[in-house]
């Protein structure tokens, strides 16, 4: 069963990764901070949000939460399986407490939001429930908790952005770094518990996130992903100038920052994607051909009891016109098999919609019921889950080819690739992106380059995941 496949980018159920700066002069901070992240890139872009909030409030970073005052656990909610193993996550971390008593426990994010005081009350696991708009509270709610208190803060905002604070970037491979441009979500699929935790939708100010971006090209970093849950919505109202900026422009005004450094964006909502964006992405260089542009499903009756408000067709046009617009464009999806009343039929409608698409790649997830979304009011979980898994095995296995069949075509071809650090398998291999955000794997050989750099790579073969290449 699949029900997500690891890969660093654009992977919306990432698994626990526990990361800290190694930091200088750490020994400086009177205690430590251990934080590990589950879900989205977005919960991975407030973890270190809150890594600048907590190295501000004087604790200092660690990998290792056996030496931690403070551990913390930034929870996903998406799925009834990324609460499981939270959950168990939890129950292992709690084993600190046996050596180090006064260490504290802290969940964040959508978790935490989603089951707000009852954590502490069913769970007796932890010490600190802090939702996602909340952050700038946590010094004061560690004081609460050093105090014996149980310390709670869930309230969501409508402006809160933490548009002045500096992300300290953790784990980092210092060439590609990922920039929140807003927050929240005011769609309301009716799957979906990301509107229930993480609020309304609000922009953040553009200039903060072109500074943010000259800051990291500064450092040396070379590709950025602006993210936010509906990226094609970005609106911001510049009062000062008079001026708005909407995602076409804010695109345009990261790309102008400088050549050499690549602009990513995630997610876009079929609905919102503008010709103006397609022309924008067309018009520079460095903004990466790629869209991920999830579907959810290919029937037009699901799709409605989705709310996506969008049909097959309009879908189908939509990859039409980006198509027409950048015929080298990469495109990837979300897909949901087995939604409530979901049939054969339209189960099979979906995998015709994957075949049209020629998706490079998907995420794929059997539904799994959220409490008080749309569709459990709603709708019965009415797919047993043989069938769903079932569904499930079929998309994956189509976009196994898919994805197959999408290297092959480009064998043979060159891409400037941008160059990650050493591959997996070998130090003699380095690994990279195309522009299409295919991983490229290619022999160092003596070409003088270094991590952070453009080369231009032949493709000589490939597996069904990466391309082989060899530099030209
Ligand atoms: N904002 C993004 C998606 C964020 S959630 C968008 O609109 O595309 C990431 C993916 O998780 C979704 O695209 C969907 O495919 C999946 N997902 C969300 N809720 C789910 C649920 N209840 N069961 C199964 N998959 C779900
Ligand atoms: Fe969820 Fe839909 Fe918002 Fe994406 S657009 S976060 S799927 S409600
Ligand atoms: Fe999960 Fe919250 Fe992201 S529910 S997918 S961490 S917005």
């Amino acid at each position: 069963m699949l029900d997500f496949i690891t890969q660093k980018k654009h992977d919306e159920n990432r698994q626990g990764e526990a990361f800290a700066p190694e930091q200088a002069g750490a020994q400086q901070f009177s205690k430590r901070f251990y934080i590990e992240s589950y879900g989205c890139q977005m919960n991975f872009a407030d973890s270190e949000v809150v890594a600048s909030i907590l190295q501000e409030g004087g604790f200092g970073a660690t990998r290792n939460y056996e030496e931690a005052d403070l551990i913390f656990i930034n929870t996903c909610s998406i799925r009834e399986k990324a609460e499981q193993t939270v959950r168990k996550r939890l129950h292992d971390l709690r084993k600190v407490k046996v050596n180090k008593p006064g260490a504290l426990i802290g969940v964040l994010g959508c978790m935490a939001e989603r089951l707000k005081a009852k954590f502490l009350e069913e769970e007796k696991l932890v010490d600190l429930v802090v939702g996602p708009d909340a952050y700038r509270t946590l010094p004061s709610l560690i004081t609460e908790a050093e105090g014996g208190q149980k310390a709670v803060n869930v309230l969501l905002s409508r402006e809160e952005t933490y548009a002045d604070i500096a992300p300290v970037r953790l784990n980092s491979d210092g060439v590609s770094a990922f920039v929140s441009i807003m927050r929240g979500c005011n769609n309301m699929c009716s799957f979906c518990v990301v509107p229930f935790t993480r609020g309304r939708e609000r922009s953040r100010d553009a200039r903060s996130i072109i500074q943010e971006c000259e800051a990291l090209f500064n450092e040396g970093y070379k590709e950025v992903t602006l993210l936010g849950q509906n990226v094609d919505s970005y609106y911001w109202v510049d009062e000062k100038n008079d001026t708005t900026v909407n995602f076409a422009n804010l695109l345009e005004q990261v790309a102008l920052i400088d050549p050499l450094l690549r602009v990513r964006f995630s997610t876009s909502h079929p609905k919102d994607i503008t010709d103006e964006v397609l022309y924008t992405m067309a018009k520079y260089e460095n903004i990466c051909r790629y869209i991920h542009l999830p579907v959810q499903s290919g029937s037009t009756r699901v799709l409605q009891l989705m709310n996506r408000t969008y049909t097959r067709e309009w879908y189908m046009a939509t990859v039409d016109r980006i198509m027409a617009i950048m015929p080298d464009c990469g495109i990837s999806s979300d897909i949901i098999a087995g939604f409530c009343s979901e049939t054969e039929e339209e189960h099979q409608e979906t995998l015709s919609l994957m075949e049209y698409s020629k998706y490079d790649l998907s995420y794929m997830f059997f539904y799994s019921e959220r409490p008080g979304t749309l569709a459990a009011r709603r709708y019965k979980d009415d797919i047993p889950e043989e069938v769903k898994k079932r569904r499930l095995d079929e998309i994956v296995k189509l976009q196994n080819r898919l994805s197959h069949e999408s290297n092959l075509r480009d064998l043979g071809k060159t891409f400037k690739v941008l160059i990650e650090g050493d591959s997996k398998k070998s130090e003699n291999d380095w690994k990279g992106r195309t522009s299409q955000n295919k991983m490229m794997v290619f022999p160092k050989a003596d070409h003088k380059v270094n991590k952070g750099d453009y080369v231009m790579v032949k493709v000589t073969g490939c597996t069904k995941a990466t391309l082989l290449g060899e530099i030209v």
